[in-house]
């Protein structure tokens, strides 16, 4: 097999690995190792992993709306006119051709993303049947273990889907989240409320108790591409991105972010990202009050950050609205967070909702 093909991605929970998927493209369509590292993370940050997987490794799973990225290339392989297809469909959105949902025009593509990705996408190629006896049991380890996510279970009621003893982590269409979100549903002994995470802006977007996901809409396509939250929201997160790094004086106007994958850590799911070249791991944890487990819109959240290596100042910017803010490992300063020098690569920040 070839080394330079190992590779691994999430996908919504699922692990898919790219080994196979490399093999034998057709003759002259190579793409060389850096421009497949440039299409796979393209195809990460511009979204397309919200509704396609690249093969249907670990089984089917009816969460992704669109045909995976291995049956489109081999299905185009020796179609002349495939490159111009795809490309059209990346443009114009397409409808009718893998089944009843629609891909919505992909128009935040630039014209030289979209060709990059298209050419991959020919080289790819389904996993052979039979191959699966010969996949390891347990995930491969890969130069990237911060890629690294073990297959999480739910239970499905219909289109409901409720969390088990385990966390539930799906990338879906949500109400008030840019195409890369991420819905996280918590079991009963880790708060049982369930949040939102955009991974185009490496943020808490919001939390909410009661349920987790019902997918009707986003399965079958119609009236939307959202999946409903079932239960209510109990905590909005301010609209910007919290941390921000170096002295006041010093902080971009808008933070560079780079999304970069889950990992779980504790049971629970840790966002892995990048604050201008500054890796960050950032886990959301939820504690139910002690007084009145059912009055779960009166808990804590809290933000577990890692920042290894980081040296410069470290601020989490703070709303003021209906939440107390509570953390030993910073103090405020100017109407920010500013984390203690010795705190900065390890820190917490807790907020209190007020009923
Ligand atoms: C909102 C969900 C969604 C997103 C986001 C999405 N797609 Fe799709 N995609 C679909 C669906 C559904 C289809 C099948 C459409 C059909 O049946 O004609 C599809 C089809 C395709 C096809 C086959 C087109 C054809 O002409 O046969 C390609 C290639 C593709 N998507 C690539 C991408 C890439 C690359 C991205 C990211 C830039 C992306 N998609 C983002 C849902 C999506």
């Amino acid at each position: 097999m070839n080394q330079l093909a190992q590779g691994l991605i999430i996908a919504g929970g699922l692990l898919a690995t790219l080994n196979q998927t490399w093999a034998a493209p057709a003759a002259g369509k190579l793409l060389t190792y850096p421009e497949r590292k440039k299409a796979r993370d393209l195809y990460v940050s511009q979204g397309c992993i919200a509704c396609h997987q690249l093969d249907k490794l670990g089984g089917a799973n009816q969460l992704y709306v669109g045909p995976t990225m291995a049956a489109v290339g081999s299905h185009y392989a020796n179609d002349p006119k495939g490159l111009e297809t795809i490309l059209h469909s990346l443009q114009m959105g397409a409808k009718g051709k893998w089944g009843q949902n629609e891909m919505p025009p992909q128009t935040h593509l630039t014209g030289e993303d979209a060709r990059h990705l298209a050419r991959w996408i020919l080289t790819l190629r389904p996993k052979a049947e039979g191959d699966d006896k010969a996949a390891p049991a347990t995930p491969p380890k890969t130069a990237e273990p911060g890629f690294y996510s073990p297959l999480i279970s739910e239970k499905r009621v219909s289109t409901v889907v409720e969390v088990g003893d385990v966390p539930v982590v799906y990338r879906v269409y949500l109400p008030g989240a840019s195409s890369r979100a991420i819905a996280v549903g918590l079991p009963q002994k880790l708060g049982g409320i369930s949040y939102a995470f955009d991974a185009a802006d490496c943020r808490l977007l919001y939390v909410w108790s009661g349920g987790f996901l019902d997918m009707d809409k986003a399965w079958t396509g119609f009236g939307g591409w959202y999946a409903k939250l079932l239960g209510a929201k109990i905590y909005q997160a301010p609209a910007c991105f919290p941390l921000r790094i170096g002295k006041p004086n010093e902080w971009p106007e808008k933070p560079e972010l780079v999304f970069k994958g889950y990992r779980i850590v504790e049971g629970q799911p840790e966002f892995l990202y990048q604050v201008n070249a500054q890796e960050v791991a950032h886990r959301i944890t939820y504690q139910a009050r002690a007084d009145n487990k059912s009055a779960s819109n009166t808990g804590q959240i809290t933000h577990h950050f890692s920042l290894p290596g980081v040296t410069d100042e470290v601020s989490f910017l703070p709303t003021k609205q209906h939440v107390h803010y509570d953390t030993e490992d910073a103090t405020w300063a100017s109407g920010v967070l500013l984390v203690h020098a010795d705190k900065r690569v390890r820190f917490s920040v807790s907020i209190t909702l007020k009923p």
